[in-house]
């Protein structure tokens, strides 16, 4: 039985009496429209600790663009469903009044900087300010031990675990696999908004991906001539690229020589959805 609770007081009490009995919490914040990626670490959130919590909160302050928060897809009732088939204990479902109690104009808010201004915090301004107040809001609610983020939102992982070194905030992040349909494409709720042809297309973004990371394992000369051509064909297939960029893994800077730890990140638009992607890689010599 998942439990659904929507106020401050409701999950406190709740969260109280399961500390009372002495169980630890992973949790996994989402924004509903729950796929199998969500489901994965919420699998892990289990494996972790003895009690998973999960939220569904579509935070109106991390969308830089009002018409994407319109359309972002609501559906709680099969969402509670998958968490209850997935054994989740209890759900947060707080609305807009519960979370920015003053407006969001009127809220405290948390800003990593460098990490929060390049790649998406470039192409969506307010984009991070917006995700490290939330996941701060959300952690001071729950007060979990674990919370577990998806590799999907790259960027978004080593944001939260920034926020939480510099803040001293006693959590412990994990990072979950990204979890692809059968030819590559990231899941994500926004696959749904894809035309058919459109859909066809949106796997091109993984595959040029892949032909990034072989070419690094491969130590490739002229990567960044090899990168250029990718965007083209990308763009030559209808996505409009905003970046696909190599970049080390410890701070998403551009590497330097003798850096190993890399990663390859895009985001691109293909009719009005915007994909995002990215793939670990390693340079071996
Ligand atoms: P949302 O997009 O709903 O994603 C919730 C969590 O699921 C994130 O940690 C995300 O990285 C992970 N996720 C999404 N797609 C995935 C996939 N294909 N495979 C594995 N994990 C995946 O990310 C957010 O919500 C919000 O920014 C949030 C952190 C909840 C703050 O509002």
């Amino acid at each position: 039985m998942t439990d659904v609770v929507r106020t401050v007081a409701a999950l406190r009490r709740a969260v109280a009496s399961l500390r009372d009995n002495g169980q630890s919490i992973a949790f996994v914040p989402t924004m509903g429209n729950l796929h199998r990626g969500h489901l994965r670490l919420m699998d892990q959130a289990l494996q972790a600790a003895d009690v998973c919590i999960a939220s569904i909160y579509v935070n109106p302050m991390q969308f830089n663009q009002q018409a994407d928060l319109a359309a972002y897809p609501r559906t709680p009732k099969a969402d509670l469903e998958k968490l209850q088939q997935a054994g989740v204990q209890l759900l947060f479902m707080p609305d807009d009044q519960t979370m920015y109690p003053h407006g969001q104009h009127q809220q405290t808010f948390v800003e990593v900087p460098n990490l929060g201004e390049i790649l998406e915090g470039e192409h969506r301004p307010g984009h991070f300010r917006g995700v490290a107040t939330v996941v701060n809001r959300l952690f001071n609610l729950v007060q979990p031990d674990i919370a577990v983020f998806g590799k999907k939102d790259y960027q978004q992982l080593m944001l939260v675990r920034k926020m939480v070194a510099d803040l001293a905030m006693p959590v412990t992040i994990l990072a979950g696999e990204t979890e692809r349909e059968t030819d590559g494409l990231a899941m994500s709720s926004r696959n749904a908004r894809l035309s058919p042809q459109q859909r066809r297309i949106a796997s091109r973004l993984h595959e040029a991906l892949v032909e990034i990371k072989n070419l690094v394992a491969k130590s490739s000369e002229n990567l960044q001539k090899s990168i250029e051509k990718t965007i083209k064909e990308l763009e030559e297939a209808g996505f409009a690229v905003e970046y696909l960029s190599l970049r080390r893994r410890s701070d998403l800077l551009p590497p330097e020589p003798g850096d190993r730890q890399l990663v390859v990140l895009a985001a691109a638009v293909l009719g009005d959805v915007r994909l995002i992607d990215n793939l670990e890689t390693e340079k071996l010599s």
